[in-house]
């Protein structure tokens, strides 16, 4: 029989620590990464492999310092002591500070600068969605990160969503054969292009920032090659109607499978919904197979509730009780939890067994294994990638007087290619393969 631990037994058991850097404090820091410290502080990681981890955010890296500040004063000891650092030159301040592993949550085009440096300095990356806006950003991260031997990842938390997990299931065991066509739907509010991200919105088009939840979904869950790009939009709402910035896009993607059959995807998007949209966002996926067809929507999976004078600006009807949600226990305590909290715990929980998960002889294997997976490894995010850039590139050629151009994937001029009605001579956006 074993003796049980007694507390000064437990608390000599030997944890391992990582310090974690934080680039952008913005709304995605508040709304999964923040419960996600907060909620480690109190409980370490444990696994049996690499035992007690304690995981502490120690750095945080911002354009101006006032979130960070404003974090500062409303946590009240949740989380441990930490340096904040404001631009100029906060990644850098921040990576000098000794951190272990490095969350970018920066606006989308700024977060290839951030992972870079931070990959350059030998510290593990996280990387928000979409991790980069062209392939050759994509190849130099991968190749930075084989070379200082550390992982690179992108977080798509819809990938753990229990519903997106389920179609996965069934595809992978082919209960659903074959997918032929579908649609997906994300619609966000107006305030968030509006007030939001006023400060970086010229330029940007909400497909970059969500309809990639899909592309990756379509991409991970279905396989197969992606062949195809195209992209239309509107715009008048947050720029001028002839301007780069766009308020809602379509974008339609062809891949082809194995067996040479092939599949349409269109993807609509917007963030100029009325904020008094029922939901935060609106999200409705369709998948059509050669024996079933799926239909999901994660506005509509069980729960409306009004309350007089605060639904549906101050609280919304429906919500999504998956994906963050503040809850009180069963057992009285207050917790938030969710997939898009659980994606992060899984980074960490991979860098862990990287790091303390075995034998330092044996380091090479489990960080072989790490990159191996799909799901975040930016290796495998090439097609996403792919297509992100070429809807960039669509759009700017029709912000530009040249609409409804399309772009090919791997034919004879190129990995990347894109055609404009009318000009014989293809621009080549990217020559690898992709
Ligand atoms: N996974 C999701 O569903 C999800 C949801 C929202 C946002 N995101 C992603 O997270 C990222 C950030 O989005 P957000 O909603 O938090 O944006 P936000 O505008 O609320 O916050 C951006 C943060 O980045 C900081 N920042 C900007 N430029 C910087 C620089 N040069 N150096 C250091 N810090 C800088 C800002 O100070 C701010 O703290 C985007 O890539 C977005 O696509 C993901």
């Amino acid at each position: 029989m074993t003796t049980p631990p007694t507390p000064d037994s437990a608390s000599a058991i030997k944890a391992h620590r990582l310090r974690a850097g934080m680039v952008g404090m913005g709304m995605i820091f508040d709304e999964t990464y923040r419960p996600f410290f907060e909620g480690v502080h109190e409980r370490p990681l444990y696994q049996a492999n690499f035992g007690v981890c304690q995981v502490a955010l120690t750095a945080v890296a911002s354009r101006t310092g006032k979130r960070a500040e404003a974090y500062r004063d409303a946590i009240r000891g949740r989380i441990g002591p930490w340096e904040s650092f404001r631009e100029p030159r906060s990644i850098e301040q921040l990576l000098a500070s000794g951190v272990d592993f490095v969350c970018v949550a920066t606006p989308d085009d700024r977060h290839f600068s951030a992972a870079k440096a931070a990959i350059e300095a030998g510290k593990h990356v996280l990387v928000e969605k979409p991790s980069v806006l062209s392939l050759l950003e994509l190849d130099e991260l991968d190749r930075l990160a084989r070379e200082r031997e550390v992982l690179a990842k992108v977080v798509y938390h819809k990938l753990l969503d229990p519903d997106h997990k389920k179609l996965r299931t069934l595809v992978a065991d082919g209960d659903l054969l074959h997918v032929n066509n579908g649609y997906c739907t994300l619609l966000e509010p107006k305030s968030i292009s509006g007030s939001q991200f006023a400060e970086w919105i010229r330029g940007r088009n909400p497909g970059t920032y969500v309809a990639v939840h899909y592309i990756k979904l379509i991409d991970f869950t279905f396989g197969g090659r992606l062949k195809s790009v195209q992209c239309t939009g509107q715009r008048g709402i947050v720029g001028p109607v002839d301007g780069p910035t766009w308020d809602s896009t379509q974008l339609r993607m062809i891949y082809q499978y194995a067996d040479a059959r092939e599949a349409a995807f269109d993807i609509h998007t917007s963030w100029v919904t009325p904020d008094n949209f029922p939901g935060y966002v609106e999200q409705e996926v369709q998948f059509r197979f050669d024996n079933g067809v799926w239909n999901g929507h994660s506005r509509k999976r069980g729960v409306e509730c009004t309350i007089e004078g605060r639904t549906p600006i101050e609280r919304k009807i429906t919500m999504n009780n998956h994906y963050n949600g503040t809850f009180l226990e069963p057992w009285g305590e207050r917790s938030q939890r969710g997939y898009g909290i659980e994606v992060l715990e899984r980074f960490v929980r991979e860098i862990a067994e990287v790091e303390f998960g075995g034998p330092g002889s044996e380091r090479d294997q489990r960080l072989a294994t790490a990159r191996g997976l799909a799901y975040n490894d930016l290796s495998a995010d090439r097609q996403t990638v792919a297509v992100v850039q070429a809807m960039e590139a669509i759009l700017a050629k029709h912000a530009a007087g040249t609409p409804n151009c399309v772009v090919n994937v791997n034919g004879e001029h190129g990995g990347l290619v894109l055609y404009a009605p009318g000009c014989a001579a293809p621009e080549i956006l990217y020559s690898g393969r992709v």
